[in-house]
């Protein structure tokens, strides 16, 4: 029989303050059709001052009951790593609690990283490698943009954990994969920068997301990708992207033509609620669609586009488990959310404010040495 490796368990941490878009719009003088029309952008989750990338990844593997010590690899996947030769994953591995004999490691592909992760602790266990051992890959970003630029709604943050296994209870993954890689000038973060560089207001990175759809679909046919789709989940930037990336791969898949509603539309409700997670948006996406589909879901096909800037993307397919029964209480998760008002984000922008959280994993400091310090609350 196929040995077989997938998702097993999703895990999840949104922080806990959001400011509402449209409300931040009016209170601003402009349209606020831009969000709801215009981007589908409803909410952008805030970081309080005491939490970062690693606190969201501790917090989101500690939401999942699993045997920690049969964890044999932990892969990070962020665009918000902390120091250029220490790895998030080694904190983390720490908070968590993770046996010494286990690999724990960052990548870095922009918002694709959490695909490579993926798939490196899948073939891992394909391998036999793995000895029977489960894997964890962990997706946490904070999308922050320069204040009052074009990109800055489509902010947000969160991170998402998908333990991995064999014989797995959630999604199980065909082997075939396309790639496509290709440099390009669209979005950046400069070491030490916590906004991204977003080229000629954002235009080259939308460019750039589309033109990887076809060569990266093209490449999965040709590596014995099947063509029988259900549904279909993106990377999630914000809602129009998908919108728009849907209607380009209807270009070259003429059979999904009209069926947004249906393969695609589920899957961009609960991204909106906290914004571009980055890494996690992908698996953001995939969690929305099963929450929504529930038990009509079991059995069925997903095909999934992962893009990250710069550019790398993979084209896939995974088929949800047939006895798929289980409820993430995901939206239960973003309900409890706390919105702040408009003007005391503007204060939060301007510095003259700060958020802090008093649950969970946290950060204590930095010391005077550029090392950092946690503890659980
Ligand atoms: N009512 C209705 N619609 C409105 C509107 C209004 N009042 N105002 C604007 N719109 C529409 C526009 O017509 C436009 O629609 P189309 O895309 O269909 O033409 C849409 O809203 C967006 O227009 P904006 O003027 O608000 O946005 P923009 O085009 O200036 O910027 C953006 C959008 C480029 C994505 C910008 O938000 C950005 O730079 N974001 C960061 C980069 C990004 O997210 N890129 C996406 C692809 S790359 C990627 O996916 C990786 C990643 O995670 C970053």
């Amino acid at each position: 029989m196929k040995k077989r490796a997938g998702i097993t368990a999703m895990g999840f941490y949104f922080p806990r303050y959001y400011v509402s878009i449209r409300e931040l719009l009016i209170a601003r003088g402009e349209d606020p059709a831009r969000a709801s029309e215009g981007l589908g952008v409803q909410r952008m989750a805030l970081l309080a001052n005491n939490e970062d990338s690693i606190t969201m990844a501790a917090n989101a593997i500690e939401s999942l009951e699993f045997p920690k010590e049969k964890v044999g690899k932990l892969v990070f996947a962020t665009e918000c790593g902390l120091d250029a030769a220490k790895d998030n994953a080694s904190y983390v591995h720490e908070l968590c609690g993770l046996p010494n004999n286990c690999e724990a490691y960052d990548v870095k592909a922009a918002c694709a990283a959490s695909t490579y992760a993926l798939w490196q602790v899948i073939d891992w266990i394909l391998s036999g490698r793995g000895r029977n051992k489960l894997g964890l890959v962990i997706c946490s970003d904070i999308a922050v943009y320069e204040y009052k630029t074009g990109a800055e709604i489509t902010g947000g943050g969160g991170a998402i954990a998908l333990l991995i296994g064999e014989d797995p209870e959630i999604i199980d993954f065909d082997l075939a994969i396309g790639d496509y890689k290709n440099n390009v000038k669209d979005f950046w973060k400069p070491l030490g920068k916590e906004c991204a560089v977003v080229a000629e207001d954002g235009k080259p990175s939308i460019k750039s997301y589309l033109d990887a759809l076809k060569p990266s679909f093209k490449n999965y046919i040709e590596n014995g990708g099947q063509k029988k789709f259900d549904y279909l989940v993106f990377h999630t930037p914000y809602a129009k992207m998908v919108i728009k990336a849907f209607k380009e791969l209807s270009k070259f898949l003429p059979e999904i033509q009209g069926k947004f509603d249906t393969m695609t539309a589920d899957s961009l409700k609960a991204p909106a609620l906290v914004g571009n997670i980055y890494n996690g948006s992908l698996y953001l996406a995939l969690a929305s669609l099963l929450e929504l589909k529930g038990t009509s879901a079991k059995g069925k096909s997903i095909g999934f586009y992962s893009f990250g800037s710069g550019s790398s993307s993979k084209f896939f397919r995974g088929i949800v488990n047939p006895e798929f029964e289980s409820s993430f209480g995901l939206f239960e998760q973003l309900d409890r959310m706390e919105k702040i008002k408009p003007k005391h984000y503007e204060q939060l922008r301007r510095g003259e404010r700060t958020l802090k959280e008093t649950k969970g994993f946290l950060l204590n400091g930095i010391d005077d040495q550029g090392y950092r310090q946690y503890h659980k609350e």
